[in-house]
């Protein structure tokens, strides 16, 4: 395999930092490797692989000779740089939301919907990472006998909001344990031993972004534009796994039994289930992990085509960085790290 040039751009966050250990880890083919962030973090150094690498701040000629771009600095950072890279010749995996409902641009996640990364134009979208959690544990039931509705509800860590929302909810912690109120900056209020509806911006029917996001990205991964999506999604005082409780309408009855044994052969995904002793994915289990663990798994009493699932998954891993390189290992495996000529055109 041909060793390629990579810049990571937001190298200095929580996923930047978990796409840097996933590159050593998974002996990514490195020829070069550039760290990108902001001014804030120029001139700082971070160790790879037993050498120091000195952080940049990004600008017009940071994308020169590069060939891959992991992006994870934000939606704004997104729209300033990444059509510039792709003009410079790199093809860029981008984490943020910016492109992600762009018809030209595929939104993958490896395990569902490979085949769409033929056709990108520069630019790959990572999807949301609940998003990606929900898509890799449903999608081998859906590939068996097509969902017709989706009902999910989150519980999200504050690793969602960057490595600046996990120290504050440690903090927040300290301080609440000390009989000191809790400061809330990076989130709008106290997370530690406190939950809230999510933070993103609300729309007119009462739905927060994230929820929006879970609809329009799921069916756009599935490649199914009719499916049924609802969601509602809370920030819960976790630090860095994501759960989610799923309930799944399909047209016939689905045997709990053969969900199961689907789930257990499935990639990406564990089947974690002992009834006995009520043990099912946590977020403590999750964390560090690269599947995403499923369980509790059992027929919706309220309705006979309908199944119920819980699952637990590390939101900087599978939900971000981990999906974004093996989308890298995609492109690499199918010969498709070449930006095409008309690749500014997202
Ligand atoms: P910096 O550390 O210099 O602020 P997280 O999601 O964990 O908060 O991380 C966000 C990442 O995006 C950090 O690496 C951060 O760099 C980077 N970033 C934020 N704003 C910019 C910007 N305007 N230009 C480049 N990188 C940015």
């Amino acid at each position: 395999m041909s060793k390629v040039n990579v810049a990571i751009l937001g190298a200095t966050g929580a996923v930047g930092k978990e796409l840097l250990a996933l590159l050593a880890e998974r002996r990514f083919p490195l020829k070069e490797l550039k760290l990108l962030a902001s001014p804030r973090s120029a001139g700082n150094k971070i160790v790879f692989n037993n050498q120091q690498i000195t952080v940049e701040a990004v600008s017009d000629r940071s994308f020169e000779n590069i060939d891959l771009v992991l992006a994870s600095a934000g939606g704004a950072t997104s729209r300033t740089w990444a059509k510039k890279a792709v003009a410079s010749g790199a093809v860029v995996i981008d984490n943020s939301s910016a492109f992600r409902m762009d018809d030209n641009v595929p939104l993958i996640v490896p395990e569902i919907n490979p085949e769409a990364a033929a056709a990108h134009q520069g630019i790959i979208a990572n999807p949301n990472c609940t998003t990606i959690l929900m898509g890799v544990a449903i999608y081998p039931l859906h590939q068996v006998q097509p969902i017709k509705r989706v009902v999910v509800a989150t519980y999200q860590s504050a690793s969602g909001a960057g490595a600046r929302a996990m120290e504050e909810a440690q903090t927040q912690a300290r301080d609440i344990l000390d009989g000191k109120p809790p400061q809330a900056e990076v989130l709008p209020y106290p997370i530690a031993f406190n939950l809230f509806p999510h933070n993103s911006p609300l729309n007119d029917d009462g739905y927060c972004e994230e929820e929006i996001k879970m609809v329009n990205e799921t069916r756009k991964i599935f490649n199914a534009p009719e499916l049924r999506v609802t969601a509602t999604c809370v920030r819960v005082p976790i630090l860095r796994a994501h759960s989610e409780a799923i309930n799944l309408e399909f047209e016939q009855p689905f045997a709990v039994a053969k969900a199961r044994e689907i789930i257990a052969a499935a990639p990406g995904v564990k089947l974690v289930e002992d009834w006995q002793s009520n043990y099912f994915p946590m977020p403590m289990d999750a964390t560090g992990q690269d599947p995403v663990l499923v369980g509790r798994i059992r027929q919706d009493i309220s309705h006979n085509c309908g199944l119920e699932l819980w699952l637990c998954g590390d939101q900087i891993r599978k939900g971000a960085a981990l999906n974004a390189i093996q989308i890298a290992e995609l492109l690499l495996d199918k010969n498709l790290l070449t930006p095409p000529s008309s690749a500014v055109s997202v």
